[in-house]
């Protein structure tokens, strides 16, 4: 494959300013997935970084997570586990409420979702506050799950997020205030 470093992420990142709440600057990725070099840079990025931590499952965040978790869990030859926003799973599930950067949720994940050894990176597009990742952190630990690793691909500094992951094995690919 083509490993293209020169790709400057963060340019492909639009900012919205004032969305969904005023004062939020909302990251929209969908610039960055709409050029076809950073998605793809992106998405080798991800999976580079933790290649080396026996990651058996990748878990996805709902929604924006699902789009690079899956290409990751392809590239690393993993297993993918959907972590979704409540009612959406129809199996038993797991469930955490949380709060992030602009308000509150749920979280669920299967609950024989990962077997006994299962060493599950976390990928989600954006760490803000960490709620949403704290959360699914909880998620994949009840279901049996040992984190093995966490990525994102924008990092908002001046918020807790990197924090409350402490230990966990974080990767950002860029960072924004
Ligand atoms: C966004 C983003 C992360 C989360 C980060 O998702 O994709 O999942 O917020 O915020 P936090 O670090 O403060 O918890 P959102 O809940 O807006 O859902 P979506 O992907 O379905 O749009
Ligand atoms: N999730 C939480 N905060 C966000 C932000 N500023 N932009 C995009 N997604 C977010």
């Amino acid at each position: 494959h083509r490993r293209d470093a020169t790709v400057d992420l963060k340019a492909a990142i639009r900012a919205i300013p004032d969305h969904p709440k005023p004062g939020i600057i909302f990251r929209d990725l969908t610039t960055l997935m709409g050029n076809p070099e950073a998605f793809r840079a992106t998405c080798q990025a991800l999976a580079d970084a933790h290649q080396d931590r026996g990651v058996t499952h990748v878990a996805g965040i709902e929604a924006r997570g699902f789009i690079f978790g899956a290409a990751v869990a392809d590239r690393m030859q993993t297993a993918f586990v959907p972590v979704r926003k409540a009612g959406k799973l129809p199996h038993k599930t797991i469930t955490k409420s949380y709060a992030l950067e602009y308000g509150e949720d749920t979280l669920e994940i299967h609950e024989d979702a990962l077997p006994e050894g299962a060493r599950v990176l976390l990928i989600d597009d954006l760490l803000a506050t960490g709620g949403t990742a704290a959360a699914s952190v909880e998620l994949i630990r009840a279901a049996g799950g040992e984190v093995a690793g966490a990525g994102f691909v924008v990092e908002l500094v001046g918020l807790p997020g990197r924090s409350r992951l402490e230990g966990l094995g974080v990767e950002t690919l860029a960072l924004t205030s």
